[in-house]
């Protein structure tokens, strides 16, 4: 848990009482532990102080401007896959050249912008792309530095709507062919062929999927090379999972120590783009318990939040960890944690032992600073949540809980007839 403490059965965030916090700002709300969100990305940089290297923080994980300032300065890059996170990279104070562009589709005036800014690099996930990123080169008079995102054919293990690098997967370029692509590229004037990338999925809980990527990643360098292709930049994409239950998941020490015996005596320089293991534990969903309901089936705690705001558990079967934020008793109700949202997959636990909670209790779901704030939405007209940080003595409100008028603010209201 780091950061998240209980201290006399009661749950502190560094050194500030959770439910002090949640009088003043109210429920639900994102609680983020500045420590520890420095802790994780300083872990994961340290860990591969051997080579030169840069981590780029995804985005998509948690994109709230102040936590990205925070990676900002410590000097991560960032990993982005929409102009739209390039604007809160820039906005944020990430430098364009630690800046790398995936996705597989990015659009004509996405890929301006990003020319415009001069990125470090797009990693290109098609061959349409790549001749869209030279004619948008071309008529700017500007050199697109590129990479290939490779699709290496290999299964992480992991929840089947994040895994990415299996061949069935839309993903990148098969590993297979990438050969041809790098020889079509370089003999492009608009475009400088610098690196080569690939991200097989997200929270992998073992170290050899990542160690297979890094050897099929070496033999297409090597075929590379024999084509006098050279290339400057390895992008290792990000993937490493966290515990949210019984996973042991490799350390960023464990998986350097998997795969620096690949990496370490070369003269790339790598990228790493961590998203979750950085973000993950740094945050929490607090949410307040409206009623208790017993049904002749199950016992329901309905709460606040909702799967707007957090809709990990019902997209991915995800297990979060759920306690009560004053006392953290043994459990003794088995119990379905729900929302108020119209929809049975509007869930955030099923049949969870808990301590008896009653109404008005405050309840902390765990391992949410992750793709918890970034997917939420206002389904069912509900504003999402503030986000507040927390660093030492003193909290941050990050975000504003939205407002009704936030919510309808780029709407027309029109008698249409
Ligand atoms: N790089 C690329 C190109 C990515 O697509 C992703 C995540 C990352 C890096 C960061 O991966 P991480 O280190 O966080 O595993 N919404 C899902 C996860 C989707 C991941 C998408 N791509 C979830 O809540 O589990």
């Amino acid at each position: 848990m780091g950061a998240f403490e209980y201290k006399k059965g009661e749950l502190y965030c560094e050194n500030l009482s959770v439910r002090e916090i949640i009088e003043a700002v109210g429920t639900p709300c994102y609680l983020y532990s500045h420590k520890t969100l420095v802790d994780n990305y300083q872990a994961f940089d340290e860990a591969f102080t051997l080579v030169k290297h840069t981590v780029c923080y995804a985005v998509k994980t948690n994109a709230n401007l102040s936590i990205l300032r925070t990676l900002a300065n410590l000097g991560a890059g960032a990993d982005i896959v929409s102009a739209g996170e390039l604007y809160r990279a820039l906005t944020a104070g990430f430098k364009p050249e630690k800046i790398v562009f995936a996705g597989v589709g990015k659009t004509e005036d996405e890929i301006y912008y990003a020319l415009k800014n001069d990125i470090l690099m797009f990693n290109v996930e098609s061959l349409p792309e790549l001749d869209l990123i030279c004619a948008v080169a071309r008529k700017v008079k500007k050199k697109a530095r590129i990479s290939f995102r490779v699709n290496p054919d290999i299964n992480p293990k992991t929840h089947h709507h994040i895994s990415t690098g299996l061949a069935q997967n839309k993903f990148g370029i098969s590993i297979n062919h990438a050969a041809e692509a790098y020889e079509r590229a370089s003999m492009d004037k608009s475009l400088e062929v610098i690196g080569v990338q690939v991200h097989i999925g997200s929270q992998i809980t073992t170290v050899e999927p990542f160690v297979e990527a890094v050897q099929k990643v070496f033999i297409l360098l090597k075929t590379l090379k024999d084509l006098g292709i050279e290339l400057k930049y390895i992008d290792l994409g990000g993937g490493l999972g966290i515990t949210y239950n019984d996973e042991k998941p490799p350390t960023p020490q464990d998986l350097a120590k998997a795969i620096m015996p690949l990496i370490r005596k070369t003269h790339y320089q790598y990228i790493f783009e961590p998203g979750r293991y950085i973000a993950g534990t740094a945050g929490i969903l607090v949410t307040k318990v409206l009623y208790l309901k017993e049904t002749q089936a199950k016992k329901f705690v309905i709460v606040d939040a909702g799967m707007n705001d957090l809709s990990r558990p019902v997209l991915y079967d995800a297990y979060h960890e759920i306690k009560p934020v004053k006392g953290s008793g043994k459990n003794e109700m088995l119990v379905d944690v729900v929302g108020p949202i119209c929809e049975s997959g509007d869930y955030f636990a099923k049949k969870r032992s808990l301590p008896l909670v009653e109404q008005g209790d405050l309840l902390a779901i765990f391992n949410a600073g992750a793709y918890g704030f970034s997917m939420a939405s206002n389904y069912n007209a509900r504003p999402r949540a503030c986000e507040v940080v927390v660093s030492k003595n003193q909290y941050y409100m990050i975000r504003d809980r939205e407002t009704f008028g936030d919510m309808v603010s780029n709407e027309r209201l029109l008698d249409i007839k």
